[in-house]
């Protein structure tokens, strides 16, 4: 029998500050597609577990990644989002230029400070990895290999022949939970009948299964009608694809805090042939039919009667194995 993580892992501010560590530092975080950022000077930027970060192309057409920080006084540089920096990455606070491989070209107005060098005042780099097209960073540089990570994703493409065109579309949704709430709920199907009354008369639930694959966890499950293609993979720590007829959207769980999460969606479609109508309807219906269950789980987390409880052998081997990892990097 497996016990569930205590509920104070839940909801402690102390618990999302190791894990911001363990968990987000310590592997490969998702930032972006590249065709985001496609020519010199464009970013991406977004906060991943607090860690504000930032791709630039540069003049060589190379991705780098950057701390989203000046090392001045801590201003950003870009705000989280997509756009072009022009030429240079200026701060936000006082103005200080950087060129876009990190470098501080200037100081602005600064004044002759004895012992000041600006080559050592180049903005603090990230390791970035592009597979596919998708952006990711490691933020603490020790990561495995991007590739050994993503391996069991790219077989799965490959077998349902899933292509990846340029990001079409962005999305967000704020939930009041913690994202550890939201990712189990994710990772188990268990739910779909009482929760997803729609996508259960789509879907043969009986028929639902989640395998474990390296670090990611794949459902698959027979549909007989409607947008989704049965096809959901997650990969550690938080991100999703989602397979659809017309295309892919990829989930991105990130948390803004020990209480809160968002949802950033991401999709890939082809606009000639997908009904992105029925797509964004089946999704709006879905998020926000977790989005109820998951705040009133968390607030039950929060009230303090439950601790533990225990996980079904036979739909939450996924919770289980998710737990065991967040288990680990926590120490
Ligand atoms: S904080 Fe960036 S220039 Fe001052
Ligand atoms: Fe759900």
């Amino acid at each position: 029998m497996q016990l569930t993580l205590p509920a104070t892992l839940y909801r402690d501010p102390a618990v999302f500050q190791c894990e911001r560590q363990g968990v987000f530092a310590a592997g490969w975080q998702f930032l972006g597609h590249e065709s985001e950022a496609a020519a010199e000077g464009d970013y991406l930027a977004g906060d991943i577990a607090g860690w504000p970060m930032l791709a630039v192309r540069g003049r060589d057409s190379v991705l780098r990644g950057f701390h989203n920080v000046c090392r001045h006084r801590a201003g950003p540089l870009v705000e989280a989002g997509r756009g072009s920096c022009g030429g240079e990455l200026t701060c936000r606070y006082h103005g200080w230029r950087y060129a876009l491989d990190g470098r501080l070209r200037s100081a602005v107005d600064f004044g002759g400070a004895e012992g000041f060098d600006p080559r050592d005042f180049g903005l603090h780099p990230v390791r970035l990895a592009v597979w596919r097209g998708f952006v990711f960073v490691n933020i603490d540089g020790q990561a495995g290999p991007l590739e050994d990570l993503v391996a069991p994703l790219g077989r799965l493409m490959d077998e349902r022949g899933v292509t990846v065109g340029p990001a079409t579309l962005r999305r967000s949704h704020d939930l009041a939970c913690n994202w550890k709430t939201y990712v189990e709920n994710y990772l188990e199907g268990y739910h779909i009948d009482v929760v997803h009354p729609g996508l259960a008369a789509e879907v043969d639930t009986a028929s639902y299964k989640v395998r474990m694959d390296g670090a990611v966890a794949v459902h698959e499950v027979a549909t007989s009608s409607g947008v989704n293609d049965g096809l959901w993979a997650w990969l550690w720590p938080n991100l999703a694809f989602n397979v659809y007829r017309y295309g892919l959207m990829v989930e991105h769980m990130q948390p803004v805090g020990h209480d809160r999460t968002r949802l950033d969606y991401l999709y890939f479609y082809d606009p000639e042939t997908a009904d992105m109508d029925a797509v964004l309807a089946a999704s709006d219906t879905l998020t926000l039919e977790d989005k109820v269950i998951c705040e009133a789980v968390q607030k039950n987390l929060d009230a303090g009667v439950y601790d533990q409880g225990v996980l079904s052998p036979r739909h939450e081997a996924g919770v289980g194995w998710f737990q065991n990892r967040v288990a680990a990097a926590i120490g």
